[in-house]
Order: C-alpha cells, then structure tokens, then sequence
C-alpha cells in the first residue's frame, strides 16, 4: 500500500532503506525524545520489524519520500505498544531535521490517520508524546487529536493525544 499527498509519497520500508534509516536513525536531532541515537544493527532490527507487520497484513510504518527530490526523509505509521495495561495503535513520525516546520509530518499523519480509519477501519489511534515534545504535540493537533490523559512510558512522562473514529468522521465533514 503506498499513500500520496500534494507532496510526499508514503510507501512500505524495504530491506534496501538500511543505509538511510541507519543515517538517520543515527542522528540526535531525528531521535529527539526517545531512547537516543541507534545502532546499524538496531535500524536493522527496526526495518525488520515493521516489514514483518506488512508481510503479516498488520498497521505498519511508512517511509516518507519528498516527491521533488526522491529523498527518503523519515518515517510516519502505526506502531503497537501496551499503554496502561491495555494494547494501543499509535501514530509515531519523525522527520530529517533538515525538512522541519515545512508541515511535511503533519501533511504525512493526516494521510496516515485517513488511511487507519478508511482502509485499515480502525476505531481509534493514539499518539505518545513528551509533554516538552512541542512540535510533535502540535502535529497531534493538527491531525485531529485531542490529549486525553497522562501515563509514564517507557520510564518518561507522556501525554497520550488521541481520535476516535467518530470524531474523524465528524472532522472529515468538517472539511
Ligand atoms: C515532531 C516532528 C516530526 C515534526 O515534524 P515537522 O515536519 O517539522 O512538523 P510540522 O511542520 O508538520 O509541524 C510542526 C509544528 O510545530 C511547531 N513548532 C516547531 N517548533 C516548535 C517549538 N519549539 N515550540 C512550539 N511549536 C513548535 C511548528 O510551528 C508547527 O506548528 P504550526 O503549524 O502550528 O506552526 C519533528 O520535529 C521531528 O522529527 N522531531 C524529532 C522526532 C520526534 O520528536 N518525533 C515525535 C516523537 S513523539
């Protein structure tokens, strides 16, 4: 399944991407609010993770790709995790800090979050974010979500932002 925007093109990772996403994982500013920098072996166990969730048919990450330059650019998809006891599909991105405040991540969740609702008929995704992670709270609003609660994960404070089906029909005729 490959997604399309006015400027991106959002398609399945391939084995082939470890070179980039090894770049980028590598980077501080990429993996702002999150473990840290990774490894080429930890890129590698990455890739291969969300390639088995397409092969299974499972809610999987994009790569996004700039239309004008082909550039692999980050990642924007659904990831699963245990969220207070109880199993969630998040909505996670995260962009080259060169391609920032362009509203390319926003323009990448949004077809992100139609594609869960349309095609994948999910009932409702969340995203996880440090409260201090400004910018990635603002994508979260700007696709549709509202904060609905406060949780520790992975040992940091956390907001969960989060849409239910009902309120993405609602905005879809809002628009
Ligand atoms: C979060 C991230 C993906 C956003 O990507 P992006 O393409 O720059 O996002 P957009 O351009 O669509 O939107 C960014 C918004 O944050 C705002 N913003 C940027 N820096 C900000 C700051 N320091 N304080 C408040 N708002 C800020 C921008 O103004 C914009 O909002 P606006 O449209 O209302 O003006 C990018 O910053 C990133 O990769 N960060 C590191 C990884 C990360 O934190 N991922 C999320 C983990 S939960």
């Amino acid at each position: 399944m490959t997604l399309e925007t006015p400027r991106l093109i959002l398609r399945q990772f391939a084995a082939d991407d470890l070179d980039r996403m090894s770049e980028l994982m590598a980077n501080k500013d990429f993996m702002r609010f999150s473990m840290g920098p990774m490894t080429r072996e930890q890129t590698q166990s990455f890739l291969d993770k969300v390639i088995g969730w397409d092969r299974d048919g499972l809610p999987s990450q994009f790569a996004i790709i700039l239309r004008s330059s082909g550039t692999l650019a980050g990642y924007c998809g659904f990831f699963h995790h245990e969220v207070d006891g109880k199993m969630e599909i998040e909505i996670g991105y995260r962009l080259d800090s060169a391609f920032w405040n362009r509203g390319l991540t926003t323009e990448a969740a949004r077809a992100v979050r139609d594609h869960g609702f349309r095609d994948l008929k999910l009932n409702y995704v969340i995203s996880l974010i440090h409260p201090k992670n400004h910018p990635s709270r603002r994508v979260a609003e700007k696709n549709g979500m509202t904060l609905e609660w406060q949780t520790t994960f992975r040992g940091f404070p956390t907001f969960v932002f989060a849409i239910t089906r009902k309120q993405w029909v609602k905005l879809r005729c809002e628009i």
